[in-house]
């Protein structure tokens, strides 16, 4: 692999030679000037000290400190200045100053410039958020020296900032449970790249992964499954062994604020009205059909019992869902009430997607809810229960996100709108004046192969990094006012076959660099070249960092 890769490097290096500018190896590439300055880089060792001028980017300020310990070994001081002149101090030295308010104004939250030449850095921001943008930045360029007192900081100057507001990563943790500790490093993956928000899915058929204190059933029952389907659907069988486990209400809220950390917001999903199989193992009364024995695929091999409610144990879209009664509109309100307890953002997604609607046209109870509300039909009801459960989201002070399925049958008043069936779901929102995410299949679902050659079992579907790098949320189909509902994209990662930390990063690694350009750099500076030419940098940082990636470029 080695020498393709120099043989690749080298290639490319010829082709883009005449393309591309040499730019420093910062992904997402800046807003404004990013190439190389002629200049020598910055020393950083143990004699730097970062200064600040303000006590809010102390926090900020610490975190690149131990960043600098865990990489590098370098204990470096740092130290609030007042009312001091920074050019009394010796060089060497790392300078953040939240800046004057009248030069700042109409910059942003995100903002920040930064010079790195050979004697000071010096980054001016509005908030501490523009500082940590800028850390990210700078932990890109850093380089081992010779000596192991020092490293080196390329020569840089300009100034940088976001091009959406929105720029998500998801993970569904319901197919297969991930540890506090991969979420956590999940998170520094978005904040190596300057996402600002994490889509966790918390709920699905395949286990309940949020504790709720009213209904302890949801995550004893709800969060394990006795068994899963081996291999690609409808699998070769099935390895009999419990899988489960569900975050404590304290370990979520330890993840929330090393997120917060990170200027990363949490955006919680409880899926509903379908992927309710966990929640109706744990209280079959949700059901329509609570005397009714889990059905499942015929091809499919189950483990252990299968009378009664069972969490599922494969993949797909089951018929069971929530029934819109009484008891279940008390039960999920109760869920919402713990949940928004938990999630200080302003967002809960209530999923809404592949809700079949069998079991309502079987129930009497639900025909006789759609003759009394006057609704069109089963996705008249949809509308009704979405709807529902926007208001009593919206008392709470919170919005709601759905996938795009909300839209069957009128869309919730302040609902915004998930597209990930294409775009259409997305367009037709954007006309209807909702906020929209991007989140198309075609661009953004990293469950997809990023090879074709791919030799690991993935749920299908083609999505190379290119296409990835080449998704223009805004479709040319919306005019200038429409198009500003459109607040950003996110990738989304199913985990029906990601059982693994390893599999996990290989599939995201190096699609979720592709991403961030998208939603970070100005449309017009993004540039495939220039990106291909600080893949080899991206790669490095990931060996260093042992991540695992895919190397499906080089193909
Ligand atoms: C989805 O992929 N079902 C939103």
């Amino acid at each position: 692999m080695k020498i393709y890769f120099l043989l690749y490097s080298l290639l490319l290096l010829f082709v883009n030679l005449g393309k591309a500018q040499k730019s420093l190896p910062i992904v997402p590439m800046p807003a404004q000037d990013n190439s190389i300055a002629k200049a020598p880089p910055f020393i950083l060792n143990k004699q730097s000290t970062i200064y600040y001028n303000n006590a809010s980017l102390k926090k900020d300020v610490q975190y690149l400190q131990q960043k600098l310990l865990l990489s590098y070994g370098l204990q470096i001081k740092a130290k609030q200045l007042i009312g001091e002149n920074k050019t009394t101090t010796t060089a060497n030295n790392i300078f953040v100053e939240i800046g004057p308010k009248n030069w700042m104004s109409g910059k942003g939250e995100s903002y920040y410039n930064i010079r790195a030449l050979a004697n000071n850095i010096i980054i001016i921001v509005q908030h501490p958020k523009g500082f940590f943008y800028s850390i990210q930045s700078i932990l890109q360029c850093i380089k081992k020296t010779n000596n192991e007192n020092a490293v080196e900081i390329a020569a840089m100057s300009f100034s940088d900032y976001p091009r959406f507001s929105y720029r998500g990563m998801h993970l569904d943790v319901a197919r297969h449970f991930m540890p506090v500790e991969v979420i956590k490093k999940y998170i520094d993956y978005l904040a190596l790249y300057k996402f600002n928000t994490f889509h966790w899915h918390l709920t699905d058929d395949q286990g309940w992964r949020i504790e709720i204190k009213k209904y302890p059933l949801l995550t004893s029952i709800g969060g394990y499954r006795n068994g899963t389907v081996i291999g690609a659907y409808p699998g070769i069988g099935n390895d009999s062994l419990v899988h489960g486990g569900f975050y404590t209400q304290q370990q979520i809220k330890q993840i929330v604020k090393y997120a917060a950390d990170r200027y990363i917001t949490i955006i919680p999903e409880i899926e509903m009205p379908g992927h309710a199989s966990a929640a109706i193992a744990a209280y079959p009364q949700l059901s329509c059909f609570p005397n009714q024995a889990t059905q499942y695929p015929k091809e499919c091999v189950w483990a252990g019992s299968s009378t009664g409610k069972q969490v599922q144990q494969t993949w797909g879209v089951f018929e069971d869902v929530f029934c819109p009664t009484t008891y279940t509109f008390n039960f999920l309100q109760d869920v919402i009430d713990e949940v928004v307890i938990l999630f200080p953002g302003t967002y809960i997604h209530i999923g809404g997607d592949e809700c079949p609607k069998e079991a309502w046209k079987k129930s009497a109870f639900c025909q006789q809810l759609i003759k009394t509300n006057h609704l069109k039909d089963e996705h008249g009801l949809q509308s009704y229960f979405i709807g529902k459960m926007e208001k009593y989201i919206n008392k709470k002070g919170k919005k709601i996100i759905g996938w795009d399925e909300i839209l069957e049958g009128g869309l919730a008043p302040n609902a915004t709108v998930m597209s990930w069936r294409g775009e259409e779901g997305g367009i037709a929102a954007a006309k209807q004046q909702h906020h929209v995410i991007m989140t198309p299949s075609s661009n953004c679902y990293f469950d997809h192969s990023q090879s074709k050659l791919e030799d690991s079992v993935t749920i299908g579907g083609f999505l190379p990094i290119k296409d990835v790098y080449d998704y223009e949320p805004i479709p040319t189909v919306l005019n200038t006012k429409e198009a500003t509902y459109i607040l950003g994209a996110q990738a989304n990662v199913w985990t029906e076959y990601i059982a693994n930390t390893n599999k996990l990063q290989y599939m995201i690694f190096p699609r979720i660099a592709a991403l961030a350009e998208v939603l970070w750099t100005p449309k017009e500076k993004k540039n495939w070249p220039n990106f291909e030419l600080r893949l080899p940098a991206l790669f490095d940082y990931y060996k260093a960092n042992k991540i695992s990636y895919s190397t499906a470029i080089f193909d």
